[in-house]
């Protein structure tokens, strides 16, 4: 968790009004070199030293150690000539690499809005379906049951086989009701849409209570939920989902703690005026942990990654082994707000 990339962000983002342009610096280079210059002029014409190199060259004039001015102001020319040429190609590259540091961050936003999109309708294709199960087939399973109920009762004392028939049809229509029950609670939890996300939350993991009586759990909730999109509700949920489903897979019998808060973000230089929320998630177990560096198999935490990236956080997961499990999502409160569907009628 140390390493998080938005600290980084921010220790290594320059202000831009700090920045000096590359002509202003130009310039005063230039500026300086013209200085030098004069003051080399000067202190030659003070100290005579055109004679004095003279003088001294005649002497050891078979090296031909007097053409060493003239061959060093043409050297000087050709290294200035030489910096020239090296500074626009260095020039050229930047601006190369600006304009595809700018392509590629058009693309992450496509792919993220791609990838928020692809994960609204599946929820919107959930939701349906969960509608689908509970309002046509509970209905009639509720009726075939209920018909059951009534050929049971009237041939409880004439029909001996026909009972015995009406018993088996009751028993399968509420197996296949329960059944049903259950898809329809993964596919759309239960009360996230009437009694919104806290509340959905604490009938989940009072469901993972039951479920495993030899973990214990404590859910912390701070801060106002509502107003967030239904992308952020149902991710935000997903993830507690999936976290618990892997503590009843690989560390059954822990203490697990969830924290969800609503608070106001890290300001970043240059930003100190924007009061943004977010939303962190964090889910951490004292269970056998995993080591991190070898290659793990399922898309459970790939999923829990995508969706959180999907609407512009950050996921990050820290573990060893022998050392519980960890994982914490950061999402901006507004995300998914603006991709926000145009209510169906
Ligand atoms: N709470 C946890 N404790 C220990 N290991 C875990 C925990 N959660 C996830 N892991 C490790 O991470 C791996 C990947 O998890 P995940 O992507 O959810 O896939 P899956 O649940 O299908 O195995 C798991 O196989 C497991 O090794
Ligand atoms: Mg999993």
């Amino acid at each position: 968790m140390s390493n998080d990339p938005s600290n980084s962000d921010a220790t290594h983002r320059t202000h831009p009004t700090r920045r000096a342009s590359p002509h202003s610096t130009v310039a005063r280079d230039l500026a300086w070199v013209l200085v030098v210059t004069v003051a080399a002029a000067a202190c030659g014409a003070l100290l005579d030293v055109s004679e004095r190199a003279y003088r001294w060259t005649r002497g050891v004039e078979r090296f031909q150690l007097d053409e060493l001015p003239g061959t060093l102001c043409v050297l000087s020319v050709g290294l200035a000539w030489f910096a020239w040429r090296r500074y626009r190609e260095a020039r050229g590259e930047l601006n190369r690499r600006r304009v595809l540091e700018e392509q590629a961050e058009r693309l992450l936003a496509e792919n993220r809005r791609l990838a928020n999109q692809a994960l609204q309708a599946q929820e919107f294709e959930r939701r349906h379906l969960a509608r689908e199960l509970h309002d046509e087939l509970g209905q009639y399973l509720n009726a075939i049951a209920l018909d059951a109920a009534r050929i049971r009762d009237l041939s409880a004392a004439r029909e001996p086989e026909i009972h015995r028939v009406s018993l088996g049809l009751i028993q399968s229509a509420s197996h296949v009701y329960r059944q049903i029950g259950g898809m329809i609670r993964r596919l759309r939890p239960i009360g996230l849409d009437e009694f919104g996300l806290p509340s959905a939350l604490e009938h989940c993991v009072d469901g993972w209570r039951e479920r495993l009586p030899e973990a214990s759990f404590s859910l912390t909730i701070e801060g106002d939920f509502t107003g967030l999109s239904d992308a952020l509700t149902i991710t935000l949920y997903r993830l507690v989902q999936e976290g618990l489903t892997n503590v009843s897979k690989f560390a059954s019998g822990s203490r697990v703690e969830v924290f969800m808060v609503r608070a106001p973000r890290e300001r970043r230089p240059g930003q100190e005026d924007e009061v943004i929320d977010e939303i962190v998630v964090t889910m951490a177990d004292d269970g056998p942990g995993a080591d991190l560096a070898k290659p793990r198999g399922g898309l459970g935490l790939i999923g829990m990654r995508e969706r959180v990236e999907a609407l512009g956080g950050e996921f990050h997961v820290a573990s060893k082994p022998d050392g519980g499990f960890l994982f914490c999502a950061r999402v901006p409160a507004q995300a998914g707000l603006a991709d926000e569907p145009e209510p169906v009628n």
